[in-house]
């Protein structure tokens, strides 16, 4: 099928690489020209596993093309994505901004029947919102579709080929039966619902996975006060199959570029419909707390943080990725900051440049290539993301290159026990 894909984030470059695959023509339309000189040069801005190699792929094959030209790019399009960001304003709420330009830019050049498919996470009835819009400038006939992603970084070329369900939120029948056709080669669940229904499922879901870890979280921090196991205490848990295994992994809480966002704009679609959602707002304040529990660990550890060094392993939000938005180690090297703390740090993947370019934190960080070096005259190590190669650390190595054999495990990627045997002042989360 012909398809174009306005939005070339993680979600549209993924999506048009995994289309591509399939055997679709795919464009992908950004506003950043930056951006689409680099991707047309066949360069992937961020890392995502597997992802350059597949859009090289593409490209050879001639099934993938970029451009900022939206009118030329809508003509002979069977289906439009729209897969442009949704960031957070400050109250909470979606900020549609892109996505009704992406509109607008539809009603003045689309010419013939489209169907119009919503990727981005958008507030429930967004769909009839950008109906509204195409419909000020385009006479003719299109369909709306809401077609929720369900990728997590770092593994979302799998999850694309292998997902779970396949949600189509549609009011026409022909739109329902074309979007069938386009996955017709998965073999998952495919819900047809209401368009609402389909918007309100990503919140859903999303809402719930954080829930899960904000309520593990709140476990955790009760074991430590009676003496319990958080990761017996989950594994346990996890072997009921009305609970499952996944998502129950205690630490400082959540971030990324989706739960944050979309468990806020949740809890304010809540609040413009008049219903108080008393339990997402809990969610919200515990993964904040998870933060603050790392500097109060800090603290009882060190005693004054005044003059002290520490240094902290992992920037991004969660391994496997280079993103850092709304990650737990950029919230808490601002904390310690707060306190007047030099942070030295190590990520594998996360661009150090980008980073000071985006944060507040030049002059501020000393970022180190070497995870062993990062470690030199600091008095403590956080582990902040549980990146493979923290978890097959040199121990040794680790204590020698510290000034004092101390270490907060934000992830509990490490054994009691062992840690101990080590020689370590070893503090982790519910353990
Ligand atoms: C998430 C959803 O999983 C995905 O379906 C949706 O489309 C986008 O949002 P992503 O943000 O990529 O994906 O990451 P995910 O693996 O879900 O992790 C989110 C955050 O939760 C990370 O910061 C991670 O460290 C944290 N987390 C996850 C925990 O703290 N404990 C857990 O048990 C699992």
């Amino acid at each position: 099928m012909k398809i174009l894909i306005f939005g070339s984030g993680y979600v549209g470059l993924v999506t048009a690489a995994c289309l591509a695959e399939l055997g679709n023509d795919v464009i992908c339309c950004d506003i950043d020209k930056g951006k689409i000189d680099q991707l047309k040069k066949g360069i992937v801005p961020f890392f995502e596993p597997g992802l350059q190699d597949l859009i090289t792929k593409g490209m050879h094959k001639k099934k993938i093309s970029f451009t900022v030209e939206a009118a030329s790019a809508v003509s002979d399009r069977e289906i439009i994505f729209i897969a442009v960001g949704t960031p957070q304003k400050e109250n909470g709420e979606a900020d549609l901004s892109y996505v009704r330009a992406v509109a607008e830019d539809l009603g003045k050049n689309l010419k013939n029947y489209t169907i119009i498919v919503n990727k981005s996470t958008v507030p429930v009835g967004t769909g009839r919102l950008v109906a509204e819009i195409i419909k000020k400038k385009y006479a003719g006939d299109f369909d709306i579709v809401s077609n929720p992603e369900f990728l997590s970084e770092g593994r979302a070329l799998y999850d694309f080929m292998n997902p779970e369900r396949i949600v189509i939120g549609s009011n026409s029948r022909h739109s329902v039966k074309k979007m069938n056709k386009l996955f017709e080669s998965f073999s998952c669940p495919i819900v047809n619902t209401k368009i609402e229904t389909a918007e309100m499922i990503k919140y859903a879901s999303n809402a719930f996975l954080a829930t899960k870890i904000s309520f593990v979280n709140e476990i955790a921090n009760i074991c430590e006060k009676v003496g319990a196991d958080i990761s017996e205490v989950t594994y346990a848990m996890g072997l009921d199959s009305r609970i499952g295994n996944k998502f129950l992994n205690a630490g400082i809480g959540y971030g990324g570029s989706c739960f944050p966002k979309d468990v806020k704009a949740l809890n304010h679609i809540a609040a413009r419909n008049e219903y108080d959602f008393k339990l997402l707002k809990s969610v919200i304040r515990v993964n904040n707390d998870q933060r603050k529990l790392v500097l109060t660990k800090t603290e009882n550890m060190l005693g004054d943080l005044k003059e002290k060094r520490i240094c902290i392993w992992g920037l991004s939000y969660k391994p496997d990725t280079d993103d850092t938005r709304e990650s737990a180690a950029i919230d808490i090297i601002k904390l310690f900051h707060e306190k007047g703390v030099t942070i030295s740090t190590y990520d594998p993947k996360v661009d150090y440049d980008k980073l000071e370019k985006e944060g507040e934190f030049v002059n501020k960080i000393i970022f180190h290539k070497d995870k062993y070096k990062a470690l030199e005259n600091c008095h403590l190590l956080i582990i902040a993301t549980e990146w493979d190669e923290f978890k097959q650390a040199d121990l040794k190595k680790i204590k020698l290159n510290l000034l004092e054999a101390n270490i907060i495990d934000g992830r509990n990627i490490f054994n009691i026990e062992i840690m101990l045997e080590n020689g370590f002042n070893y503090l982790s989360f519910g353990r």
